[in-house]
C-alpha cells in the first residue's frame, strides 16, 4: 500500500476541538501527516514523520480540511446572466427564473447535463472543495428529475431530490396534482437515487402544508430532510425543519426569535446526529442584493452555523466557497475562525458525515494546502487563489 506524507505544515487545521490549545479549529504547528489508502493515519511533529512512498512539501503553509459544500443545485442548462444585471439595475429576485431553467433542462441532453456538472465539480474541487452536496430540481417531471439524480450521483453520493423546487408551468393551476406527483411516483422513482429529501418551503413556491406533506413521504422512502426555508420573508420553514428533525435548514435570512429558538433547541455537542444546522448561503445574498442572514445572532444563541455556495444559475453562480467566507467575515459577523469551521466541519455536520470536515487519523484524506500561512487569509486575501493543492481521497488533485 503506497503512502504519502504531506511534510512541513506549519499550520494545521484538524477542527478536533480537544487538540490542545488550538481553539475550536484545532490548530497544530510544525506538523506532518501520513495518508494511507485515502485516509489520515497519522499526525505529528514533522521531526518525528515516518518514512512514506511519497512527499508533499508543505513549506510551512496552512493546510485545512477540504470545503464541504453542502448545499448546491448543478444540474442544470443555460445561464440567467441577463436576469444578473437586471437585479443589478433594481429588480428583485423573486425566484421566478427558476422556471426559465427547467425549460433549459429539460431540452437538454444528458451529455450537455453531465458536462456541465463535471465542469462546476472542476471548479469547485479547484478551490478547495473535495464534499459537495447536489440537488435537482430543474427537471420537475419524474423523468427529468430522475436523470438529474442519476448525473448528480456520478459525481458525488450526497444526491438530494428536490422535486418540490417549484409547481411547473404545466402545474400551475393545480399544485395539489403536482404535490401528489412528487409524493408518489416521482419519488418512487427518484429515492432509489438520493440521499436526501429537500422542498423550496417560500412564499410563491410549496407552503408549510406541501412542504410537511412531501418531506415526510421522503423520511418513509428513507430520505433525510433539509429545506430551503426563510430565503425571501419570514415564514415556517425553519420551524417545520425543526420539526421534522432536518439536519440543515438553509437560506435562514429573516429569522424570529421563535425561529432562533426551535433551532437552539436542537444545538448541543450531546446531541450530534439529531441537531439542525442552519446553513448560510451568502452567494445568494450577493447575487441577489439582499440584506446577508445575521449569523452572530445563530452562533450567540448557540447554533451550528454552516456555510454553502447554493451554486445555481440564478440566485448564486459561484461554487467558491473562499469567497462565501470572505463574505461572511465581512458581512455576517462571522469571525474568521468560525467562518473556515462553518465551511468545513459545520458543512460536515449537515450532511450529517463524520468522516469529512476534519483531519485525524481515519477521517478522508481530503484537504487542501493553501498559498498563505494562515487560514485568517481566506477572508483576509479575498478573490485570490489561495487554494495551492488539493488532495481527493488522498490523491493529489
Ligand atoms: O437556493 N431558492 C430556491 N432555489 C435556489 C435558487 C434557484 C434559482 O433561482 O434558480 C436557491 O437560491
Ligand atoms: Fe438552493
Amino acid at each position: 500500500m503506497s503512502s504519502l506524507l504531506v511534510d512541513r505544515i506549519g499550520e494545521l487545521v484538524t477542527n478536533v476541538a480537544d487538540s490542545g490549545t488550538g481553539g475550536p479549529l484545532g490548530i497544530r504547528r510544525n506538523v506532518a501527516l501520513l495518508v494511507e489508502a485515502g485516509r489520515v493515519v497519522w499526525i505529528g511533529p514533522a521531526r518525528d514523520a515516518p518514512a512514506a512512498d511519497h512527499r508533499i512539501d508543505a513549506e510551512g503553509a496552512a493546510v485545512l480540511p477540504g470545503f464541504v459544500d453542502s448545499h448546491a443545485h448543478l444540474v442544470f442548462a443555460g445561464d440567467r446572466a441577463v436576469e444578473f444585471a437586471a437585479r443589478m439595475a433594481g429588480r428583485p429576485y423573486t425566484g421566478g427564473g427558476i422556471r426559465t431553467t427547467v425549460g433549459a433542462t429539460r431540452a437538454a441532453g444528458d451529455d450537455e447535463l453531465r458536462a456541465t456538472v463535471r465542469r462546476l465539480r472542476a471548479e469547485a474541487l479547484r478551490q478547495g472543495t473535495t464534499t459537495i452536496e447536489i440537488k435537482s430540481g430543474y427537471g420537475l417531471t419524474v423523468a427529468d428529475e430522475v436523470r438529474s439524480l442519476r448525473i448528480a450521483g456520478e459525481v458525488t453520493g450526497d444526491t438530494t431530490f428536490l422535486g418540490a423546487h417549484v409547481v411547473p408551468t404545466e402545474y400551475a393551476d393545480r399544485p395539489d396534482d403536482y404535490v401528489g406527483l412528487v409524493c408518489g411516483p416521482m419519488l418512487r422513482a427518484a429515492a432509489p437515487y438520493a440521499r436526501w429529501i429537500d422542498v423550496f418551503c417560500e412564499r410563491g413556491a410549496f407552503d408549510a402544508d406541501h412542504a410537511r406533506a412531501i418531506l415526510t413521504c421522503g423520511q418513509a422512502a428513507g430520505l433525510g430532510v433539509r429545506l430551503h426555508a426563510n430565503q425571501l420573508g419570514p415564514g415556517p420553514g425553519v420551524r417545520l425543519g425543526v420539526e421534522l428533525g432536518a439536519a440543515s435548514v438553509d437560506h435562514c435570512t429573516h429569522l424570529t426569535d421563535a425561529d432562533v429558538d426551535a433551532l437552539a433547541s436542537t444545538a448541543g455537542p450531546d446531541r450530534t446526529g439529531t441537531t439542525t444546522v442552519a446553513t448560510l448561503l451568502p452567494g445568494a445574498e450577493f447575487s441577489t442584493r439582499s440584506p446577508y442572514p445575521d449569523a452572530r445572532r445563530l452562533l450567540d444563541a448557540g447554533i451550528t452555523v454552516a456555510l454553502a455556495t447554493d451554486c445555481n444559475p440564478g440566485s448564486s453562480y459561484t461554487s467558491s466557497m473562499p469567497f462565501c467566507v470572505a463574505l461572511a467575515v465581512r458581512e455576517m459577523g462571522m469571525t474568521p475562525a468560525e467562518a473556515v469551521w462553518a465551511a468545513t466541519a459545520g458543512g460536515a455536520r449537515a450532511l450529517r458525515r463524520t468522516d469529512v470536515g476534519v483531519l485525524r487519523p481515519g477521517a478522508r484524506a481530503d484537504l487542501m494546502i493553501l498559498d498563505a500561512p494562515s487560514h485568517l487569509h481566506l477572508a483576509y486575501r479575498p478573490g485570490v487563489p489561495l487554494v495551492r493543492q488539493v488532495l481527493h481521497d488522498g490523491v493529489p488533485r
